[in-house]
């Protein structure tokens, strides 16, 4: 028991000072690319849906979902200096309605769905010359089977959460998905010097 008590107290320093050097500026934000914000975002925000999902089911998630939703986005952006969005031909949110850009990364994304060769690791980069964001970074987001609960066939989802759905979103277009579908995009907007 001594052993391992010092094997963990070891295990402890070694990562603690590891994190020091590994970070000299503390507080400092370190730079990430477009990519890499983008495919962090994509993972933190499952990790919040999966963990309401399990405390309080489908009906209690997409409560969560609808209110946390914006504000995650918009403090995740904030936090990196950069302007972060979710968007899909087919949402649900009006804030996440496309624009120009998105419209271009979701025709691109969609092409290589449709023939069968999208890879979700690829990644739509675009420059916006003379804009102050001057890079645009998109990724794909992939419908899963935890998301039928929400995204899928309205008789498939719970007439609990559909009542709340349509309630909160009346002009939902993000229903009728099937696991392995192209749901829509995360983009990033960076200001590349
Ligand atoms: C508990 C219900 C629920 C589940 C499960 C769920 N979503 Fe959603 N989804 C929502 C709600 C509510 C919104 C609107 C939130 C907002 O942006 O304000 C949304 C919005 C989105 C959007 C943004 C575009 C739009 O339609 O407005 C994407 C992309 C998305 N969901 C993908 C997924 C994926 C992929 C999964 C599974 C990994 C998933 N969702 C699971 C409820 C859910």
């Amino acid at each position: 028991m001594k052993n391992l008590f010092v094997v963990v107290f070891a295990f402890l320093i070694i990562s603690l000072t590891g994190c020091e050097k590994q970070n000299p500026n503390q507080g400092e934000v370190l730079k990430k690319t477009g990519t890499e914000l983008a495919v962090e975002y994509r993972q933190s925000l499952m990790g919040v849906l999966v963990s309401e999902l399990q405390k309080n089911g489908p009906a209690g998630a997409v409560n969560v979902c609808a209110d946390t939703a914006q504000s995650f986005t918009k403090a995740f952006g904030e936090k990196y200096g950069v302007e972060i969005k979710r968007s899909s031909y087919k949402f649900r949110n009006s804030e996440n309605t496309p624009d120009e850009n998105d419209l271009e990364a979701l025709d691109f994304f969609s092409n290589l769905f449709l023939t069968g060769k999208l890879n979700p690791d690829t990644v739509f980069v675009k420059d916006l010359p003379g804009k102050e964001f001057n890079r645009y970074t998109a990724i794909p987001v992939m419908l899963r089977n935890e998301c039928i609960v929400c995204h899928g066939e309205p008789a498939d989802i719970d007439p609990k959460v559909r009542n709340i759905l349509s309630k909160r979103y009346p002009d939902d277009l993000a229903t009728g998905f099937k696991a392995g579908d192209f749901r829509g995009i995360i983009s990033v907007k960076e200001s590349i010097k």
